[in-house]
């Protein structure tokens, strides 16, 4: 079938993820076609760079050969099994190579098959973690507005994100959602930061989160973060010094201390995991997007054997885990993780990243200059850039306008996918991005801002 031809059966047939159709009314959707390394090509073979990772998960490159390999070698062996009662090679192999990768009491594995649920596995597991002990009332969970942990009922009643979560808020269970780490806008004095000089603060907002905790200390079940970096909240990145001081209320209080590193994870903070900025181990680790390298769908929570033997017992007592989805640790996900995992070491990728890190983060700060541009913030292989209306009052632009969607179009135009977050406009690269790419792209992202700022005349 000719392209046209598809796209007038996918405006018949596909309802897309987080789009409104009505905006493709009178114009196509990108039909991309293939992908190689950083770049996709769409179906008229023109380039694009693929600066959102699809989505934050592809981590060495689109179709990575060794990847491939390994996935080619798993098809035609065993395709899909299930998980309970029966197991096979790849997710043993795949457990044993993370817990070599992760601090010493993160041992026991449970798989699913995306970010979302690797959360939700983490949230059950918590919440009845203290049923099963016996103590009565912790049922309270705690989160960061502006965070984000998927677009199940669960994950999103700790979700702060009021556009995503708002026409679904009475289905949603009640949480204790306190103001996040967002510098740019500090929830306790904007003079806490500027966009040139940085943070210049002893974090006062840690205390907004204390003082709301410590009200309902013996209520509270787990405290669930995205460590360092906030993504679909709009990239917000704070200290590891907050997650510190986390992991120490996390213990004086007894709640958990759950990350969902579902976009962190392997690498793209500069370490493989971001709470490693800080040296504190979690209760519960949810990871999924880049486990696979970002080729197939896979997740995990990670958990310690406190957790685990709280579980363990006779059938009859009543503490079965009861959770599982049909493709948990389908064989070939785990293939392609492993092949994942092969790439970090034979290519020396964590080694190798620190340079290409620095150099976006040095670099990135050019965009400062650039029309609209109110704050520029990033970590590791993440850059964002947050347009404003007025960057002397920080004035947000009417969303109405619609800035951030109008730079996605402009910069489509230039071979560049920069899906934003409202008006922030990010890059998520994948961790094999050269200098000269980063180089080129910060400055075809000026580039196209610039000319949009010019269009609306800013
Ligand atoms: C931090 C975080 N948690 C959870 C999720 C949900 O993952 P999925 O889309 O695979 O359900 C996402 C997705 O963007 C995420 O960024």
């Amino acid at each position: 079938m000719d392209k046209n031809t598809l796209l007038a059966l996918d405006k018949r047939l596909i309802w897309h993820p987080y789009t409104q159709m009505k905006d493709f009314e009178k114009r196509d959707l990108l039909f991309i076609d293939r992908g190689e390394g950083v770049y996709l090509f769409d179906k008229d073979g023109k380039r694009y760079f693929d600066t959102i990772s699809s989505w934050w998960c592809i981590i060495h490159g689109h179709n990575h050969p060794l990847i491939m390999e390994k996935i080619r070698k798993q098809l035609g062996r065993l395709d899909q099994v299930q998980f309970a009662g029966t197991t096979h090679e790849g997710p043993i192999l795949l457990a044993n190579r993370l817990e070599g990768m992760l601090p010493q009491p993160l041992k026991r594995f449970f798989f699913s098959d995306n970010g979302s649920t690797a959360v939700e596995v983490a949230l059950k597991m918590s919440f009845q973690y203290w049923k099963n002990k016996g103590i009565e009332g912790r049922e309270f969970f705690v989160s960061l507005e502006r965070g984000y942990h998927g677009d199940t009922l669960g994950t999103m009643s700790l979700g702060g994100v009021p556009a995503f979560e708002g026409p679904f808020s009475p289905l949603t269970f009640d949480s204790m959602r306190v103001p996040a780490p967002y510098c740019y806008r500090c929830p306790v004095d904007p003079d806490n930061y500027s966009p040139e000089s940085g943070r210049k603060c002893s974090l006062e907002c840690f205390r907004l989160l204390e003082e709301r905790v410590n009200d309902r200390a013996d209520r509270i079940c787990a405290i669930i973060v995205e460590p360092l970096l906030m993504g679909a909240g709009g990239m917000l990145v704070y200290p590891p010094e907050y997650l510190k001081r986390l992991r120490e209320l996390c213990d004086r209080t007894g709640a958990h201390l759950i990350l969902d590193e579902v976009a962190t994870g392997f690498g793209r903070t500069g370490k493989m995991f971001a709470f490693e900025h800080a040296r504190i181990c979690p209760d519960f680790l949810c990871l999924s997007k880049g486990i696979t390298g970002g080729t197939l769908p896979l997740a995990v929570t990670v958990t310690n054997e406190e957790v685990f033997q709280a579980f363990y017992a006779d059938y009859t007592e009543g503490k079965t885990f009861f959770h599982g989805h049909t493709f948990t640790a389908n064989p070939i996900c785990a293939a392609s993780a492993l092949g994942s995992l092969d790439v970090f070491e034979q290519e020396d990728v964590m080694a190798r990243l620190p340079e290409r890190v620095s150099f976006l983060q040095d670099e990135k700060s050019r965009l400062l200059d650039v029309p609209m541009v109110g704050d520029v913030r990033g970590i590791g292989m993440v850059a964002a850039f947050e347009l404003v209306r007025d960057k002397e009052t920080r004035a947000p632009f009417d969303p109405a306008l619609r800035v951030g969607w109008k730079v996605y179009l402009k910069g489509l135009e230039k071979g560049l996918v920069l899906r934003p977050l409202l008006d922030v406009i990010y890059l998520f690269l994948p961790l094999c991005t050269t200098k000269g790419q980063i180089s080129r792209l910060l400055e075809d992202t000026a580039d196209t801002i610039s000319k949009v700022a010019k269009k609306i005349g800013y």
